[in-house]
C-alpha cells in the first residue's frame, strides 16, 4: 500500500528559545516510528519568530501558514524572545502561538500531569503526595481574559497610564469545554472539579452555573465538585492525587498546570494537546506542544528537557493517529529512559551529572529499541492496560 495519500500530514514548528531544541528531539522520535512501526506520516519544517519576523517583517511567514493549513498536527516547540529582541507587539498578535490557537479554534487544551515514580526524589513536592497522582487539566484556550476585548492600555487625562483585559464568557463557550471535561471524566475515574472565582467574578458565576447545569443533564453518572482557583492551587500542591480531571478557564489553566507541573517534577516534564471542532469533513486538526515556554535564560545551551515536547508526540499517536499502541510504546520508553537515571538539568540530583538535550533524545531511542519487540510479544496485555488513557480523545 502506498502510504503519501493516507499518510498524516504533520508540520513541526520549534519556534523559539528552546522550542527548536526540543522539537529536534521528537523529530528523531516522529523518524523512528515512521522507520520502524510503519507509521504512515509526512514531517514538514516551517518557521516560526524573531528569526522569520527579521527576514520577512512576519513571525509567521505564508510558507509557515501555508504549511499549517495542510497539516493534520502542528508540533510546536515554544514562543517568546529575550525581551530585547525587537518583535513589536502588534506583529506578535497578527501571528503568534495565540493567533494559531485562535484561527483554527483550537479551544480544548488538554495537560496531563502524571507523577513518574522514577522523578519522586527530584520533584519539589515529598514523595508521599505524589503517590497515585494521574490528572489532566482541561484548560479552555481561545476565549477568556486571552482574548476578551476590550483591552489595551490608554492614557488617562491626570497622565497615568491605565491597562485593562476583559474576561468573558458566554453559555456556549463555557458548555462545549465543560463537555471536554465531563466526557474526559466518564472515561477515566468519574470525577471533574470545575475551578473558577465566582466568589468575586460574574464570568466565574456564570461558568460555575453552565458547568452544573450540563452535568445535571448530561452527566448525573460524573461526580462534579466546584473549587475557588485559590484553595484549587493549595490542593494541587497539598494532595494532588485527589484528582482526576480540572475543567477550567484560559487564564486559570495556565497558572494551575504551572503549578501542578510540580507534582510531574517538573515543567519540563508536561505535554499538551488541543482541539477545535471538526470541520464539515470531519477533519479536527490538533496541535501538540509542551506546557513549558521558551525558557530565554537556557536557550542555546542544549541542557533543556525535550520530555515534555516527546510526550506530546505521545499524545499525538494516541489522538491524532489513533495508534494507542504505539503512543503506549513511547510513554514507555520514556519511563524506561527515567527509571535508566537520564536527567536533563531540571531533574538531576545535586552532584550527579546531567543529559543533554539530545543524549535525552538517545536514551528515549535507545529504550523504543529495546521495548519494541517486548511490545510486540504482549501486545493485546498492553493495550487494554492503556484503555483508561486511550479514552482520553474527547471526540
Ligand atoms: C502556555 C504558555 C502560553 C500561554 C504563553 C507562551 C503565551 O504559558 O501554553 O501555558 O499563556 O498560554
Ligand atoms: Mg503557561
Amino acid at each position: 500500500m502506498s502510504t503519501s495519500a493516507t499518510a498524516a500530514k504533520i508540520v513541526i514548528i520549534g519556534g523559539e528559545g528552546i522550542g527548536p531544541e526540543v522539537t529536534a528531539q521528537s523529530r528523531r522520535i516522529l523518524a523512528w516510528f515512521a522507520a520502524h512501526r510503519a507509521m504512515p506520516i509526512v514531517l514538514r519544517d516551517a518557521e516560526y519568530g524573531v528569526g522569520p519576523y527579521l527576514a520577512t517583517g512576519e513571525v509567521m511567514p505564508a510558507d509557515t501558514w501555508e504549511a499549517i493549513d495542510e497539516a493534520d498536527a502542528i508540533v510546536f516547540g515554544a514562543t517568546g524572545g529575550p525581551e530585547t529582541t525587537a518583535v513589536p507587539a502588534e506583529a506578535r498578535r497578527r501571528a503568534s502561538l495565540l493567533s494559531l490557537r485562535r484561527k483554527f479554534d483550537l479551544y480544548a487544551n488538554l495537560r496531563p500531569i502524571v507523577a513518574h515514580p522514577a522523578l519522586a526524589e527530584a520533584a519539589p513536592l515529598k514523595a508521599r503526595v505524589l503517590d497515585g497522582v494521574d490528572f489532566v487539566i482541561v484548560r479552555e484556550l481561545t476565549r477568556g481574559i486571552y482574548f476578551g476585548e476590550p483591552r489595551g492600555i490608554e492614557r488617562l487625562a491626570d497622565g497615568q497610564r491605565r491597562g485593562f483585559n476583559t474576561e468573558t464568557y458566554t453559555t456556549g463557550e463555557i458548555r462545549r469545554i465543560a463537555r471536554v471535561g465531563l466526557e474526559l471524566a466518564r472515561s477515566r475515574r468519574g470525577r471533574l472539579c470545575s475551578v473558577d472565582k465566582a466568589n468575586v467574578l460574574e464570568a466565574s458565576l456564570l461558568w460555575r452555573e453552565e458547568v452544573q447545569a450540563l452535568r445535571d443533564a448530561e452527566f448525573p453518572d460524573v461526580a462534579l465538585s466546584h473549587l475557588y482557583v485559590d484553595n484549587c492551587a493549595m490542593q494541587i500542591v497539598r494532595a494532588p492525587a485527589q484528582f482526576d480531571v480540572i475543567v477550567t478557564s484560559n487564564i486559570f489553566g495556565d497558572i494551575l498546570s504551572d503549578c501542578a507541573a510540580m507534582a510531574a517534577g517538573s515543567l519540563g516534564m508536561l505535554p499538551s494537546a488541543s482541539f477545535g471542532a471538526p470541520d464539515a469533513a470531519g477533519r479536527s486538526k490538533a496541535l501538540y506542544e509542551p506546557v513549558h515556554g521558551s525558557a530565554p535564560d537556557i536557550a542555546g545551551k542544549a541542557i533543556a528537557n525535550p520530555l515534555g515536547s516527546i510526550l506530546s508526540v505521545a499524545m499525538l499517536f494516541r489522538q491524532t493517529l489513533k495508534r494507542p499502541e504505539d503512543a503506549l510504546l513511547l510513554e514507555r520508553a520514556v519511563a524506561r529512559a527515567l527509571t535508566g537515571g537520564a536527567r536533563t538539568a531540571d531533574l538531576a540530583e545535586p552532584g550527579s551529572k546531567p543529559v543533554s538535550t539530545r543524549e535525552m533524545g538517545d536514551a528515549v531511542l535507545a529504550a523504543l529499541e529495546a521495548l519494541a519487540p517486548e511490545m510486540a510479544s504482549g501486545r493485546a496485555g498492553e493495550v487494554a492496560a492503556d484503555k483508561r488513557q486511550a479514552a482520553m480523545t474527547h471526540s
